[in-house]
């Protein structure tokens, strides 16, 4: 078992591509209240947590939430891909504005195991060249992300890191 600091008080990214396993380990490690999930918010705003044309919208009302869980001092997860930098930057931005610390849980599965579990999933449908462009996103990611304003970055490589991983939030 590998425990991740985590400042009590930070807006956390997750990253990683699709099928990574995101939202399994938002779901285990964090209260639901605590988790803003993309999908779920392009559901809220176009009725389909796939529909890809809301994205803006779902990501203007999804920051707009952390903003004023930031503002009451609580611990708030994203769970996106956040693999582009344009995505990060915002999330650095708003913690920023906030005076919160960004903190960002690289889940990094292979391409070809998060594909497997892409494939067997009857909620989603895109096709591997979406997954391989993520992945080539996340490539060049890695190395980044402290020079982005993460103060803390924790990298999980592959299927057992990320099972063996627990949050240790920090005072
Ligand atoms: N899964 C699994 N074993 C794990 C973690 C996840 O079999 N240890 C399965 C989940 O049940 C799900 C799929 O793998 O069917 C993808 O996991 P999920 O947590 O949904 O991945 P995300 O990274 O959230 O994918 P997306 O970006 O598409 O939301
Ligand atoms: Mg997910």
């Amino acid at each position: 078992m590998t425990e991740l600091p985590v400042p009590a008080l930070s807006l956390v990214a997750l990253v990683g591509i699709s099928g990574a396993g995101k939202s399994t380990f938002a779901g285990r490690h964090f209260a639901p209240s605590q988790v803003l999930s993309s999908d779920a918010f392009r559901a809220m705003v176009a009725d389909d947590e796939t529909d890809q044309s809301a994205s803006a919208a779902a990501f203007d009302a999804l920051y707009y939430v952390a903003g004023k869980r930031l503002a009451a001092g609580r611990l708030t997860v994203v769970d996106a891909t956040h693999v582009q930098e344009h995505a990060r930057s915002s999330l650095v931005a708003l913690a920023r504005a906030h005076d919160v610390l960004p903190a960002a849980i690289v889940l990094d599965l292979p391409e070809d195991e998060a594909w497997a579990r892409t494939e067997a999933r009857p909620d989603r449908s895109f096709g591997r060249a979406v997954l391989a462009r993520q992945s080539r996103d996340l490539r060049r990611t890695l190395k980044r992300l402290n020079r982005e304003g993460f103060r803390t970055v924790h990298v999980l490589r592959g299927r057992e890191e990320i099972e063996a991983a627990t949050i240790r939030l920090q005072p």
